[in-house]
């Protein structure tokens, strides 16, 4: 016997339930969002659909296990969204988080006080996200980004295929040494788990991010610590660095940019749940 016809409500409340019981943060949310990409329509939408036909109910039951399986919601979907941007991303991409539109929105603040084409630099640039923000917020901006690992940087290059950023494969320790001394702001989310903190990561992210997304040696600072050496390379004296660290690091991070005399007015930030989530600093005149 087929699957019947059947509305939205009703499979909305199971899927959700389902995805309730298997932990997932936001069920109600991720549900809507399935059945939303199965129709080909979005989440506010789904209120004018009144039935479902039973091929649309099956893709959806197989999208719901696999989100009950803790399959990221962006992976099942193919894209993420970030503050005026959409990024494709699938494994082999960091996924781009809420948290970073913070100091996206931060860098490109300074990047709008500087008069003529602000120079961006963003380190770490995974999928593209704060990259392409930047050029899609800051007019007349020249973004520069450079990500390490060749997955990820394959994704990048599908985001920001005629975005005018300049991306590069490669290590941020020895990137962009023609631009030294010449960037006003250089933003970065690099990896920063500490690998102790193991097991206190989501399955979303511990069993689909990259690892070399996460994981930054025991207290989660080394990439903080070559990103800190790299921005003094390549900023101008005056120029700004931010970079986000874990909810635990707000003191640590900011450490790394207190020692020695080459970092200004360091201060570390909150989110809008009130943890500790970035580090900013100016180099020195
Ligand atoms: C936490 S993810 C952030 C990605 C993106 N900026 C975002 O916010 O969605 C960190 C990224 O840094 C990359 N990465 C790690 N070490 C790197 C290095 N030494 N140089 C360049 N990229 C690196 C990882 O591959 C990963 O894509």
């Amino acid at each position: 016997m087929s699957t019947p016809a059947t509305g939205p409500r009703a499979l909305l409340k199971d899927a959700t339930l389902r995805l309730s019981e298997a932990g997932v943060a936001s069920p109600e949310y991720d549900a809507a969002e399935l059945l939303a990409h199965v129709l080909g329509t979005s989440r506010g939408r789904l209120a004018l659909v009144d039935e479902i036909a039973p091929v649309d109910q099956v893709a959806f039951e197989e999208l719901v296990s696999r989100r009950a399986a803790r399959e990221p919601l962006q992976h099942l979907t193919g894209s993420a969204a970030f503050r005026h941007v959409d990024l494709r991303v699938g494994p082999g991409v960091f996924v781009p988080r809420p948290e970073t539109e913070l100091l996206a929105g931060w860098a490109i603040d300074r990047a709008r006080e500087v008069r003529d084409a602000p120079v961006v630099v963003d380190l770490c640039c995974g999928s593209g996200a704060i990259a392409l923000s930047v050029v899609d917020e800051v007019p007349g901006a020249q973004v520069h980004a450079v990500e390490l690992d060749s997955a990820a940087h394959a994704w990048a290059e599908r985001n920001l295929v005629a975005s005018g950023v300049d991306l590069r494969q490669g290590d941020m320790a020895d990137a962009f040494p023609e631009l030294a001394g010449a960037v006003d702001v250089v933003v970065c989310n690099p990896p920063y788990i500490p690998l102790e903190a193991w097991a206190s990561v989501a399955p979303e992210a511990r069993d689909h991010d990259p690892e070399l997304a996460l994981w930054s040696g025991d207290d989660g600072l080394d990439a903080m610590r070559v990103l800190a050496t790299t921005a003094a390379r390549l900023l101008r004296p005056g120029g700004w660095v931010g970079a986000e660290h874990a909810d635990v690091q707000g003191e640590s991070a900011a450490q790394v940019f207190l020692a020695g005399d080459r970092w200004t007015e360091v201060r570390d930030h909150h989110d809008l749940a009130g943890r500790p989530r970035y580090v900013t600093a100016r180099l020195a005149r």
